[in-house]
């Protein structure tokens, strides 16, 4: 069983996904989370983020590792643990770039297909992302686009980052969804199949029953 879950910045992704995934006994992959790493590398290392071709050149060099455990993700970089430092104001301004470059998304895309291929040796695993019904993995029997209005979903990053700026969330949320949804490689859109959930007035329970039900339904 492999489960797509796509949608925009904060919508409720990865809470959802972890529920689902603990719930029903599946593996869990956070692409975004790999994405964010490879930035962070970057930004370690001096790339200028807005140069596509300077980003290029080094996407093939960082190490990434994800755990798939839905209890406790983890995402190292050459062997440090990045799971902090990843959601820092640096990593959000500069991951929506990195993520337009096509070989840093040729590279993620591949460790993505090498750990579903590895996961449906055991029960499967639910993935979360942007490209995971459209490019990842087009073939998944169950494919859900998660969404939220976009006041709903500032809020809750705000809570989330223990009090930040809600209206300054918002902007940073917006700006990613943006460029997210206009780039060439594999936009951010609502692929064929897709069932729509609109999490704006569900409690996380709730959106978690929902598409646990979709997935008993198709198994
Ligand atoms: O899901 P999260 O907000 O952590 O993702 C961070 C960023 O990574 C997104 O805004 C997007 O630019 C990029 N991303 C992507 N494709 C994915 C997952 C994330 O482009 N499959």
């Amino acid at each position: 069983m492999v489960v797509a879950v796509d949608g925009t910045s904060g919508s409720g992704k990865s809470s959802t996904c972890r529920g689902v995934a603990q719930r029903l006994g599946l593996a869990y992959l956070d692409t975004g989370a790999q994405y964010r790493a490879m930035t962070w590398w970057m930004l370690e290392h001096g790339v200028d983020v807005h140069d596509a071709d300077a980003v290029a050149a080094r996407a093939g060099e960082p190490d990434l590792v994800s755990g798939t455990d839905p209890a406790g993700p983890t995402i190292t970089v050459d062997g440090t643990d990045v799971s902090a430092p990843i959601r820092g104001e640096a990593v959000n301004g500069a991951v929506s770039p990195v993520a337009t470059v096509p070989a840093v998304r040729a590279r993620l895309v591949d460790l993505q297909r090498e750990t579903i291929a590895a996961a449906l040796g055991g029960r499967g695993i639910v993935v979360e992302g942007r490209d995971i019904g459209s490019t990842v993995a087009p073939d998944a029997p169950v494919k859900v686009y998660l969404t939220a209005d976009p006041s709903a979903r500032a809020r809750r990053r705000a809570l989330e980052e223990g009090g930040s700026d809600a209206a300054a969330v918002e902007a940073s949320l917006r700006n990613r969804d943006q460029i997210d949804s206009g780039r060439a490689t594999s936009p951010l859109t609502i692929t064929d199949g897709a069932v729509q959930v609109d999490s704006t007035d569900l409690t996380l329970d709730e959106v978690i029953g929902l598409v646990s039900g979709l997935v008993v339904s198709a198994a």
